[in-house]
């Protein structure tokens, strides 16, 4: 075997679309605060009763019906979240019930909005060594139920939604065809710019969740707005253009280019910086708000879907999250 490729998209969105106007119900905000600095518009969010895994199946059947295979033909998979069905295990082991796959071996990783793109790579590098032939890789997030109105979570909570992604990596008959590569970066020195820090077992104490946890606030995303916003910005860029540098191509080349869908302001930053006309550039954060891991796969099979990307398009994957972690992919579909 001589590579990998994409061989099928798939995502899922709950049906309950959520205005800034609902936003505004939970938190002190306004409609021209989140879309002068974000752009988003709307986000879905779940019901109560649904969980991660229950978005990451329907995804998961929809990218595995689009390849065109059997559910039993995946070997293995892989999944991203950081909002799991339960504290442990890993949510893949829920995922992987649900998808009537028991038996195969099923991988976590938590790799943040940047999920999608080191899943690919463990499934490109596990099919060129013909250890496996159909990988799925699901990244979901029910990030409703993290939102926190308070003063110090506002900043972040306004861009939440809820939604799954998934892809099929299977076997590429050349190596002009398919992923032709992934480049995967991180920098821990960032970890708490972007965090939650309970429950946890470095908290300085014998339990890894209190009382106090809950009412401090130590158990929401806190963010460092403006770092995060400045290294998103050129750590996307610099991922997209280390890929044109190792392919020996320019941006002119690229077909489509689809970012991890952060915030539309820095999705702007980094059209100009990269120097991509903006037709180019597939954008849906004014509908989803920002998904996390899963913003990336969707927005992949959404411009599958509206024939943006078509067989034969040059097509340029970037992603920035929590870590920090940054990786991009380039794919000749
Ligand atoms: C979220 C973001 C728009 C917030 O803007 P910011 O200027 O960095 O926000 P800060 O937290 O520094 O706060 C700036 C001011 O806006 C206010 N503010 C923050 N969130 C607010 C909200 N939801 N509604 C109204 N005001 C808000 C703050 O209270 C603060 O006001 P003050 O100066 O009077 O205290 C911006 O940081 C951003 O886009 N960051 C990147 C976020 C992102 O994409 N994260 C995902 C990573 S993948």
């Amino acid at each position: 075997m001589t590579g990998s490729r994409v061989i099928g998209t798939g995502h899922y969105v709950p049906p309950r679309v959520v205005t800034n106007f609902d936003v505004m119900k939970m938190m002190e905000t306004s409609d021209e605060f989140i879309v002068q600095r974000t752009g988003v518009r709307r986000r879905r969010h779940v019901e109560p009763e649904v969980g991660a895994s229950d978005l990451a199946a329907s995804a998961c059947r929809a990218a595995v019906e689009n390849a065109g295979l059997r559910m039993e033909q995946i070997d293995f998979l892989i999944m991203n979240t950081i909002t799991p069905d339960h504290a442990d295990p890993g949510c893949a082991f829920f995922l992987q019930d649900k998808l009537g796959l028991a038996g195969i071996g099923v991988l976590d990783i938590r790799q943040q909005c940047a999920g999608l793109i080191y899943g690919m790579s463990v499934a490109d590098h596990f099919i060129r060594a013909g250890t496996y032939r159909h990988v799925l890789i699901a990244c979901s997030e029910v990030l409703s139920k993290r939102i926190d109105g308070s003063y110090d979570g506002r900043n972040i909570s306004i861009l939440l939604g809820d939604g799954a992604g998934a892809v099929v990596v299977g076997p590429a008959d050349d190596r002009e065809n398919g992923i032709l590569s992934t480049i995967l970066h991180a920098d821990g020195s960032y970890a708490k710019s972007l965090y939650t820090a309970a429950p946890g077992s470095a908290l300085g104490r014998d339990s890894h969740l209190t009382k106090d946890d809950i009412d401090a606030g130590r158990v929401h995303f806190r963010m460092e707005g403006k770092v995060v916003f400045e290294h998103g910005v050129a750590k996307m860029s610099d991922a997209a253009l280390e890929s044109l540098k190792l392919n020996g191509l320019s941006i002119d080349d690229i077909d489509v280019l689809v970012p991890h869908q952060a915030n539309l302001r820095m999705l702007e930053a980094i059209i100009e910086r990269v120097g991509i006309p903006q037709e180019k550039v597939f954008v849906n954060v004014e509908e989803y708000g920002n998904i996390a891991s899963a913003s990336l796969p969707i927005a992949f099979n959404e411009a599958r879907q509206s024939g943006m990307i078509t067989d034969g398009s040059l097509v340029l994957l970037v992603a920035f999250g929590s870590g920090f972690v940054w990786a991009s992919a380039l794919l000749r579909m």
